[in-house]
């Protein structure tokens, strides 16, 4: 237990599980190809994570949400996919996902999985058909295939943009070899879009949703939620920075009504199995009010709420959206999310670490200023109402790896923005678990993506058992989170009066107090510290009655 927190005998035993448990879990996300390797082979696999399981229950983790790991060419990493009931074999074999979950589940870990619905791969066998059939095949219906516009249907049908840069459209070829009808792709050519008019496309999701809980998963992460349905006819949008609308503004291509009858839907299909299955989604909608429609009490159970993770490290700014954020649930009965670092975001040790570029990482800053902040931000976010999303390696304290060679970089949107873009590599390589060896125990081979340096003294062998690691606070602030009544639950926290800088709530018998700011604080006293970011020290006069709060530090206190 590390010095800067308290001793097991501050625990009181666990209450019974909550009854919903996803309301106030805490999720690991694995990123499959980085995680671990079990064959050697430098891509992380499924065997890999299941060798790794031990690690996680140790950490605390209530559940695990397991990207893409389905047959796919991985022209985006596995949001490409083939065959949603197959295995990409790099990964792994069907047997060797049901051993994952059936193991995960005996170790008391909960297993969600990604479902991908706003599109498919181009090798999906319906669009592959679609292509080779030509006009008139019935699988063309279940994508968007229309004409160009132009003389010649030279031009693409309407003016849309890819996430990923360029035209959200390619042209394809007749049978014939003549140039035919284009299709719209809002992501990387490889991942057409499906038509959710279709009732096939409807259909096979049941199917699919069905396949996996069949199997046990406790839910899924669902993949661009608020995408699946367009507005009617494909409008034009007459603009160019359509990618600044996604999440900000209103457009067709996203969020339409039309969605919402899909989840009421699904969710009839999850009660369906016994033992709360869930599904959260990655929603970027306009307006809170417009995410909070996704968790109705008939919809998704949760939805990934990224305004802490957009935040910068100021106490005003988090304060703001921690109340907009509550309140956006509360209306609807629904639980907060909260995320500081995931796969397609520069992680929060290197965000924190200096002012960061529009969308990309700061490539210079302090990184020890970066990792404080971080660690307090945790902190902070775990003793927030709600769930919280880990992503793997944000325990080791991991930075972005924010200089990977060009021609080692696999994001899509990298190539399509003419290297603008696209550096999301940064977050996915491969994470270290020793000192040494040829991955730093990532696998016995190489790694997809090459490691830093120094990656071993971040590794898991090199942190365990340092009291001032980064994976002691996760493992410290996981197992007070799991013995704490009331810490996770709820859907308010009471502020106290703060100085300027300084953010302070109250939880049921819990204080935490975060420090954003440089200087050292004395603060009296508000309980007893049971564990914070950065060492704290009682000041001279009557014991525990004022203590130093540092910049850039959070601590909790019982109260
Ligand atoms: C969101 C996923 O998180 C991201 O990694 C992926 O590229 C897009 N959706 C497209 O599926």
């Amino acid at each position: 237990m590390s010095p800067y927190a308290s001793d097991a005998s501050d625990r009181v035993a666990p209450a019974a599980p909550p009854p919903a448990w996803w309301r106030e879990a805490v999720v690991y996300q694995v990123y499959p190809r980085s995680f671990a390797d079990g064959n050697g082979d430098g891509m992380g696999d499924l065997p890999g994570i299941r060798s790794r399981l031990p690690y996680l229950r140790d950490l605390g983790v209530d559940a695990l949400w397991l990207n893409p790991f389905y047959a796919s060419p991985q022209a985006d990493a596995g949001y490409d996919v083939a065959d949603p009931r197959a295995v990409e074999p790099a990964l792994g074999t069907l047997a060797d996902a049901e051993e994952l979950i059936r193991d995960a589940h005996e170790l008391g870990i909960r297993v969600i999985v990604d479902l991908v619905p706003n599109h498919s791969s181009d090798r999906h066998e319906w669009f592959r058909r679609a292509r080779e059939e030509g006009p008139g095949s019935p699988y063309r219906d279940r994508y968007h295939f229309h004409p160009g516009k132009g003389e010649n249907g030279e031009l693409p049908p309407n003016d849309w943009t890819s996430v990923f840069g360029g035209p959200a459209w390619t042209r394809t070829k007749n049978p014939d070899g003549t140039p035919g009808d284009w299709y719209l792709h809002l992501f990387a050519p490889e991942q057409p879009d499906f038509d959710w008019d279709q009732p096939a496309v409807r259909d096979d999701f049941h199917s699919i949703l069905r396949f996996w809980l069949d199997r046990g998963v406790d839910g899924f992460r669902v993949d661009v939620a608020q995408g699946l349905v367009k507005a009617e006819g494909l409008p034009d949008i007459g603009r160019t920075d359509q990618r600044r609308m996604l999440g900000t503004e209103a457009s067709p291509m996203w969020d339409q009504d039309g969605v919402h009858e899909i989840y009421r839907s699904w969710r009839r299909v999850l009660d369906s199995y016994p033992g709360e299955r869930i599904a959260v989604g990655e929603v970027w909608a306009p307006t809170e009010e417009r995410t909070a429609l996704y968790v109705r009490p008939d919809e998704l159970h949760q939805a990934f709420n990224f305004a802490l993770m957009g935040a910068s490290w100021d106490a005003e700014e988090i304060r703001r959206v921690v109340d907009t954020s509550l309140e956006a649930v509360r209306k609807v009965r629904a639980s907060a999310t909260w995320v500081l670092s995931n796969h397609d975001h520069c992680r929060h040790a290197t965000r924190f670490a200096g002012p960061q570029p529009e969308g990309q990482c700061p490539r210079a800053g302090d990184r020890a200023l970066g990792l404080r902040r971080a660690r307090a931000a945790t902190l902070l976010m775990l003793a927030l109402p709600g769930s919280a999303y880990l992503y793997q390696g944000e325990e080791l304290g991991l930075p972005e790896v924010t200089d990977l060679p060009d021609d080692v970089r696999q994001d899509p949107a990298f190539a399509r923005s003419g290297k603008t873009d696209g550096f999301r590599d940064g977050c996915r390589v491969p994470i270290p678990w020793t000192l040494a060896g040829p991955s730093y125990g990532f696998g016995t081979g190489g790694s997809w993506l090459p490691q830093p340096e120094a990656w071993g003294t971040l590794s898991v062998e090199a942190q365990t058992g340092d009291p001032g690691s980064t994976l002691e606070l996760y493992r410290a602030a996981l197992a007070l989170r799991r013995w704490h009544p009331g810490l996770g639950a709820g859907d308010t926290v009471e502020w106290d009066d703060a100085p300027h800088g300084v953010l302070a709530f109250r939880r049921p018998g819990f204080v935490c107090t975060a420090n954003t700011a440089d200087g050292v604080l004395i603060i009296p006293s508000v309980g007893r510290p049971l564990l914070s970011s950065s060492p704290i020290e009682a000041v001279e006069g009557p014991p525990g009655e004022a203590f130093t709060l540092p910049g850039h530090t959070t601590v909790w206190w019982t109260a």
